[in-house]
């Protein structure tokens, strides 16, 4: 699956050594807070940009897992993609190469919006344009943006395996509602864009 698992981290320095430095140094300053916008302080920004690091050697295999179960549990769904409709069964979707293009396309824009997350103004854009685009989908109601949520979040935690703590469970849980959020809310505006 070419998914590499990340080098623990060394430590050179002595424990007794840093708590000593540790002691003469002065408080650090709390981190500005994040914009009001986002849903996430400015720790939980961070660890989800070093957690994410672990999809993106992952991303074709996350996105195609992330596919898979979404249509599981809504089977209906599937019609909408005319290019895969035809794909029965599971074998055939992890090695259909039209679903693996799709389903990293859909893993860039979400990764476009993990690299940027604290750059709020250039998030909301993106993704409202993105949720725009769906309109001109037939059959494509925005509250099916939502059918992506809990497969989303499966895919990540196969992909992360042990990463994937209780913490970073609660993190990728308000992530992926302000994304999925953000995409209804550009769907809904009036104008369609390209
Ligand atoms: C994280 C959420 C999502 C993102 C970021 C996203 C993004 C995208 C993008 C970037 C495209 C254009 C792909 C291309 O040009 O090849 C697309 C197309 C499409 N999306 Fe989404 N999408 C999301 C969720 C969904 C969901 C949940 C559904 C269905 C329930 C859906 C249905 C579709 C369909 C039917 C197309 C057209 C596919 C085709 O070319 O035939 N999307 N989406």
């Amino acid at each position: 699956m070419g998914c590499k698992q990340s080098a623990p981290e060394t430590n050179t320095r002595s424990l007794t050594a840093e708590a000593a430095m540790a002691d003469k140094l002065p408080e650090p300053a709390p981190p500005d807070p994040t914009d009001p916008r986002l849903p996430l302080d400015p720790r939980q920004v961070f660890k989800l940009k070093k957690s994410w690091k672990g999809i993106k050697r992952c991303m074709e295999s996350t996105g195609v897992e992330m596919f898979i179960r979404m249509f599981r549990s809504n089977t209906d769904i599937k019609r909408l993609f005319a290019k895969f409709a035809h794909l029965k069964t599971e074998e055939e979707m992890r090695v259909d190469e039209v679903l693996e293009k799709h389903a990293t396309t859909v893993m860039a824009t979400v990764d476009e919006a993990m690299n940027n997350i604290d750059n709020v103004d250039f998030v909301l854009t993106l993704l409202k344009h993105r949720g725009n685009y769906h309109k001109k989908i037939p059959g494509f109601t925005s509250d099916l943006f939502w059918a992506i949520e809990v497969p989303f979040l499966e895919a990540v935690k196969i992909t992360l395996g042990d990463r994937y703590s209780d913490n970073m469970d609660r993190i990728y849980r308000i992530t992926i509602k302000f994304v999925l959020k953000t995409l209804v809310e550009g769907y809904d505006t009036s104008n369609a864009v390209s």
